[in-house]
């Protein structure tokens, strides 16, 4: 397939990401269609999309116009083989769970066209764990978006050792069409390269926090006062959300045996239990929508 045929994008998984995803390509022109299994979160979709790009317009990010455009460009559909039907690239957007993820390849490799090109956003399973599952592995990569996909622009593109060559063109092809900077790896590696520093980043601050070191609040202002960005690990934790942290932090403690990985997850187990999941529920280590971190004197001394 060349990137001009490339026109029909199916998202998989609507949640942080694959809502953020489908917009994104809605945005650079693409036709979108959008399935998840959950049916009530197809039907928030709509309304929660609404809610994101009116948000862009209000910023003056985006002409109204373009919004509506863009949101025209949206299907959303309940039904596996509706959804299927002439998609040229599927992405994969469901939680980090390899036989989840693996489920849903083997699933719509029976429905989609054969020439459609498979994709995983997953954060640190590598391609090769998946790629038997896509019944088509010389046409499966991994194409990592970070969020906010908007304002992060580098996708990783990870090839297994299957991996056509064409594929991988079209897919840093395709990364330039939506504006992504395209960072091609080499070989395969657990979390890419942006997500492989930032992992030391967020279990050091994790670690620091489950073994009574400092204050959730403090790490964060350890960070934000000396390095001057608007946010701290334990707020990037809450964007990316709490149980995908979990999944994540559950997938180093199985594979490294590191007993403070252990420690770790009990501690974002015990906010999971407290129904507290990040800024998606509204309440994670900060409640939204004014964290204290945003607060003006969170920085100051003496506040
Ligand atoms: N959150 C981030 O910052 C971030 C960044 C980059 C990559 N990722 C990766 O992207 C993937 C999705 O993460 P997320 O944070 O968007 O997850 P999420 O939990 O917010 O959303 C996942 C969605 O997938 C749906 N789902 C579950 N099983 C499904 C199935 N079998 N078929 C269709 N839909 C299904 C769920 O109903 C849910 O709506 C994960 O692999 C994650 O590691 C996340």
């Amino acid at each position: 397939m060349r990137i001009d045929d490339l026109r029909r994008v199916l998202v998989i998984g609507l949640g942080t990401m694959g809502q953020e995803i489908a917009l994104h390509c809605a945005r650079f022109g693409f036709d979108v269609v959008c399935y998840d299994l959950d049916a009530e979160v197809g039907e928030s979709c709509r309304g929660r999309l609404g809610t994101l790009v009116g948000q862009w317009v209000g910023a003056g990010l985006l002409p109204a116009a373009d919004a509506r455009r863009m949101l025209d460009r949206i299907r959303i559909e309940f039904e596996p083989a509706a959804a299927a039907r002439q998609v040229d690239l599927l992405i994969e957007c469901v939680p980090e769970i390899r036989r989840a993820k693996a489920e849903v390849f083997a699933r719509f490799h029976e429905l989609c066209p054969p020439e459609a090109v498979f994709v995983t956003n997953a954060s640190y399973l590598t391609p090769s764990m998946l790629a038997k599952s896509t019944g088509r592995p010389e046409l499966f990569a991994a194409f990592h978006f970070h969020d906010p996909v908007w304002v992060a622009n580098v996708v990783d593109i990870m090839p297994h050792p299957g991996t056509a060559p064409a594929t991988i063109e079209l897919l840093a092809a395709f990364a330039e069409r939506i504006d992504q900077i395209p960072i091609v790896c080499h070989k395969e590696n657990h979390g890419y390269v942006f997500n492989s520093m930032l992992r030391s980043f967020l279990m050091t601050a994790i670690a620091l926090a489950s073994d009574g070191v400092a204050d959730v609040e403090d790490i964060d202002r350890a960070w934000m006062g000396v390095m001057k960005t608007p946010i701290g690990p334990f707020g990037i934790l809450d964007r990316i959300g709490l149980d995908t942290v979990y999944d994540i932090v559950q997938y180093w403690t199985l594979v490294s045996k590191d007993p403070q990985h252990a420690k770790s997850r009990e501690f974002i187990k015990r906010l999971l239990d407290a129904g507290q999941l990040g800024l998606k529920s509204g309440h994670g280590f900060y409640r939204y929508p004014h964290p204290a971190f945003e607060q003006p004197g969170f920085l100051q001394p003496g506040r």
